[in-house]
């Protein structure tokens, strides 16, 4: 078998016993595709057929993007095939701005969204609405894009989290480290947590017909490796991380997974190897405050307000 037909049997993905997506006629909106695992999650999407819209903050790293997902899909109909969005999840201001022109390019039509992009950063950084920037862009603004575009959901909404939320502390006091004390792991583990809980609230509240899932890709290496605020400890990290760590490809299976293959809805997804670092994905078990039903009513409440949506 060539390496394409693995990979079209979902081989290289670690799930060979499943179907082979058909995804002609279907839309998906994919965030964080200029980079890492959303590059490849919307590289399998094309080439399962899938049409795709792409927002993204870097609109040369997406443009390049775009222009090899037509390559090696061959799509013919490239005009519309892939099509770039501004969206910096950094603003709420570009985060609305992203959801009327997503929602205008659809038409009458639907879409499955999944939501890739993250960040890290090596200090204390806030957004362009003064949230703490991990809060922000791994929880508060993909709230804001994701529940804007539920009206028009096709059949999925996929969001990346990660098993990070497993060490989160939620402090609805500080919840933006403006007194407590800052650093990467406690941030970006509460980012997460919020996303997961946030996650957890969302899959009840779906739309009919329509489902939730979240995904962990695993550790993989990719620029989120790149966090120190040193280039030489980043060639070492990721030098050090590249024969252990997964690669991206192999990350994208859990989050692909999660949004082609039949499971119970609000499952959360992940590989199935120690500490769910690697592996073939899987249902995981995510952590008990993660499946906390009043926290999570408490949490999303207070995003809600953060990011201007009705209660
Ligand atoms: N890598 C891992 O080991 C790992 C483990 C668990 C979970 N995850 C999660 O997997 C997801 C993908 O991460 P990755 O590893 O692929 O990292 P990555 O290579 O750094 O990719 C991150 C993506 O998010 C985009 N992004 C960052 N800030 C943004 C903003 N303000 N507005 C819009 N887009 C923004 C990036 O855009 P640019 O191209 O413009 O930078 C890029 O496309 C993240 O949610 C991450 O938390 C990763």
């Amino acid at each position: 078998m060539t390496e394409a037909a693995a990979e079209r049997a979902g081989g290289v993905l670690g799930w060979e016993h499943a179907r082979t997506p058909d995804l002609r006629g279907r839309t998906v909106v994919v965030t964080g595709a200029s980079d890492g695992i959303g590059r490849e999650v919307a590289l399998h999407l094309a080439r399962w057929g899938a049409r795709l819209v792409l927002p993204a903050r870097n609109r040369a790293k997406a443009e390049g993007v775009r222009a090899r997902l037509l390559r090696e899909t061959r799509a013919d109909d490239g005009a519309d095939a892939v099509t770039l969005v501004d969206l910096d999840l950094a603003d709420l201001g570009s985060v609305r701005r992203a959801a009327r022109e997503i929602t205008g390019l659809l038409g009458s039509g639907t879409a499955d969204l999944v939501n890739v992009a993250g960040v890290v950063s090596p200090r204390r950084q806030e957004t362009a609405d003064g949230f703490e920037l991990l809060l922000g862009v791994n929880a508060l603004a993909p709230m804001l894009l994701v529940e804007s575009l539920l009206p028009v959901v096709h059949e999925r909404v996929v969001l990346v989290t990660s098993h990070a939320h497993t060490g989160g502390r939620i402090d609805l006091d500080d919840p933006h480290f403006r007194r407590t004390r800052w650093t990467l792991p406690r941030a970006y583990s509460r980012a997460k947590l919020t996303a997961m809980l946030w996650g957890l609230d969302l899959a009840t509240r779906m739309p009919t017909g329509t489902e939730l899932q979240l995904a962990h890709p695993g550790w993989v290496v990719t620029n989120l490796q790149n966090a120190s605020g040193n280039a030489q400890v980043d060639r070492l990290v990721t030098a050090v991380s590249r024969p252990l760590a997964m690669t991206a490809t192999q990350g994208a299976a859990a989050v692909l997974l999660a949004l082609t293959q039949p499971l119970p809805p609000g499952s959360y997804v992940g590989p199935d190897g120690w500490q769910h670092l690697r592996g073939r994905p899987t249902l995981i078990r995510r952590s008990e405050q993660a499946l906390d039903h009043d926290l999570s009513r408490q949490v999303v409440d207070w995003m809600r307000g953060e990011v201007g949506l009705a209660p």
